[in-house]
């Protein structure tokens, strides 16, 4: 081979590396929209982000889906959904964390709020909501009137740490999955439909006022 070969395919190999290196481990690509959406979530066995990806294809795939450990930028989104998974009654620390620390770049912006829970596994209704939403998500994003809807997820032993396995163990908990798809989709859906009320209430709100 070449010597200016083999450095062209060095320098490209060095290249391929340090783009694998900076790689998302998953990355939903929206569809093309004007307006720029995003759902953060937290999760520890998965059933957060999947209701996120979801909710965005409800939508039309056109919102970017973000693990919120992975920092996005909140200065590119003009509309955003908020996701966080229930232990022991509560959303999860590291959400409520970020949603205060972040409360000056997601003010005006929140569209949408879910959370996920066992609830023994049966069906999560106005109960959860109250607690989950009404109580905790809409007052930590300081919002009133926003969709909110609480989904059954579930749990995989094997993402669990040690400690919390125990825990499982010693209650004789198994795993299990109750998230459906097609109520991630709906609430997508819900939430569009609530922007369209917004826009139409606006625009008779100022004709009103000429
Ligand atoms: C240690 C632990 C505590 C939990 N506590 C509750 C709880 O208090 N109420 C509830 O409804 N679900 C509870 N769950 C169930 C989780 O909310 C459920 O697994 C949910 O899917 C977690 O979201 P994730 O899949 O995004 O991590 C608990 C799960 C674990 C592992």
């Amino acid at each position: 081979m070449e010597r200016r070969t083999f450095l062209k395919l060095g320098v490209t190999g060095i290249g391929t590396m340090a783009l694998a290196d900076n790689a998302w481990a998953l990355k939903l690509y929206p569809n093309p929209s004007g307006k720029k959406w995003a759902v953060l979530y937290h999760t520890w066995c998965g059933s957060s982000r999947d209701a996120g990806i979801w909710i965005s294809e409800g939508m039309g795939g056109i919102a970017d889906v973000f693990d919120i450990r992975e920092n996005p930028d909140l200065k590119r989104f003009d509309h955003i959904i908020i996701g966080g998974s229930i232990r022991s009654a509560r959303i999860n620390s590291s959400m409520r964390k970020y949603i205060e620390e972040n409360k000056g770049l997601l003010k005006g912006k929140i569209r949408g709020l879910y959370a996920v829970c066992g609830n023994n596994r049966r069906p999560a209704g106005p109960q959860q909501k109250e607690m989950y939403i009404d109580k905790q998500l809409a007052q930590f994003c300081e919002v009133s009137n926003v969709p909110g809807k609480v989904f059954n997820g579930r749990i995989t032993q094997g993402l669990l740490d040690r400690e919390t396995l125990e825990l499982m163990k010693q209650a004789k908990m198994e795993d299990y999955d109750d998230l459906k798809r097609a109520g991630c989709l709906a609430f997508g859906k819900e939430i569009l439909d609530s922007m369209k009320w917004l826009a139409i209430n606006r625009t008779a709100l100022i004709a009103r006022m000429e």
